[in-house]
């Protein structure tokens, strides 16, 4: 069996991050999220991996490489004439999936379960198509499952009245059949082929259509919210200290911390994980609270910073106290006396969201 993970698309819902990150880099736990994806992936005994990318795209290249670090062979499609839907990049890999079973992963998902089990049911029940389902408070922003006398009939992309409280996660199981349905379908109203398209034409025209819900957690890491919330369920997996830099005598750890090396904590700092702090960070006389994560060359003056994500080369110095937020490499965060006129001077990107 194959892989297909998606990792192409504009992430619009994550700017400005995503101006100059693709939204599969940014970092959970300070590691990037698609990665996330190919150790599932890997995890669950499949090692022949395509991953889909937009046709200009270099980084994701760069940081993800060949697939050696995983024992994986990995290889770029991209997908030409831009985003079209998840079912035109099926349609894109055709010849890499050359007629294989595959596992179709979107690279912004989060999951906890093991995929094997997945695999084993697609592979046992002889389907064409698994589909993974997932109980969730916000159905129509998914595709929904639709259910006729307890049997999926049809999946209805982002319903305004969804016909059930589950999404169809992004996490797919296909057999070689999954092509005639993504050439048989027409774009959607949006002018996307739509996925869920594919799936209610399988159950349409007599394919074997079987469906799991994954226990445990699941996320799509559409909105910054989402990336925050992905962010501390990576953190909850940490165990274990491991700790790298240097630490002065009046800070105080307590709970899961990873400090990478040349990381420097000093003055009375208090870090109460999980956390993590990158390497080469600075942080003096801070506090950092629960689920945040720091990255590299960070430098953290008197602040205190909960439930955040802090990427590299972010200056802070101030007194406030900083909560869910996202900052951009290289942004400065100054306390408001440290120059005059007093009052709040904002040099915010497009797209940006302050809270005053
Ligand atoms: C896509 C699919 C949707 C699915 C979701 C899962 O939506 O179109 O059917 O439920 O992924 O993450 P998108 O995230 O592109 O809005």
């Amino acid at each position: 069996m194959k892989a297909l993970i998606t990792a192409g698309g504009r992430g619009t819902r994550l700017r400005p991050i995503t101006y100059t990150t693709n939204k599969h880099l940014i970092p959970l736990g300070n590691k990037p999220m698609i990665w996330y994806a190919i150790e599932k992936v890997v995890a669950a005994g499949i090692s022949d991996i395509g991953i889909n990318i937009n046709p200009e795209e270099t980084e994701i290249q760069k940081t993800v490489g060949d697939g050696s670090r995983w024992g994986a062979q990995i290889t770029y499609i991209k997908q030409t004439g831009g985003p079209q839907g998840l079912a035109h990049i099926i349609k894109v890999a055709e010849k890499f999936l050359d007629g294989d079973s595959f596992l179709f992963y979107l690279g912004d998902n989060i999951v906890l379960a093991d995929l094997k089990s997945l695999i084993r049911r697609f592979e046992r029940g002889k389907l064409d198509c698994l589909l993974a389902l997932s109980h969730v408070q916000d159905p129509e922003r998914f595709g929904v499952p639709v259910f006729e006398n307890g049997k999926l009939v049809r999946v209805d992309e982002k319903p305004e009245n969804p016909a059930s409280n589950f999404a169809v996660t992004g996490i797919y199981v296909y057999s070689p059949a999954v092509m005639k349905a993504v050439h048989a379908i027409k774009p959607s109203a949006r002018g996307e082929l739509e996925i869920s398209d594919a799936h209610t034409y399988l159950l349409q025209h007599g394919s074997r259509v079987g469906y799991q819900e994954i226990t445990g957690w699941w996320k799509d890491t559409g909105k910054p919210f989402d990336i925050l919330e992905g962010n501390s369920l990576i953190l909850d997996q940490l165990t274990g200290q491991d700790i790298q830099g240097e630490i002065s005598p009046e800070t105080v750890i307590e709970g899961t911390v990873r400090i990478g090396k040349g990381a420097r904590i000093t003055g009375a700092s208090v870090l109460r994980g999980p956390l993590v702090v990158g390497e080469q960070s600075i942080l003096h006389n801070a506090y950092i609270a629960p689920y945040t994560s720091i990255g590299n060359n960070v430098s953290i003056t008197n602040a205190e910073v909960d439930h955040s994500i802090i990427l590299d080369g972010v200056s802070i110095n101030t007194n406030k106290h900083i909560v869910d937020s996202i900052i951009g490499n290289n942004a400065q965060v100054t306390d408001v006396t440290l120059t005059r006129p007093s009052g709040h001077k904002l040099i915010v990107g497009s797209n940006s969201s302050v809270e005053i």
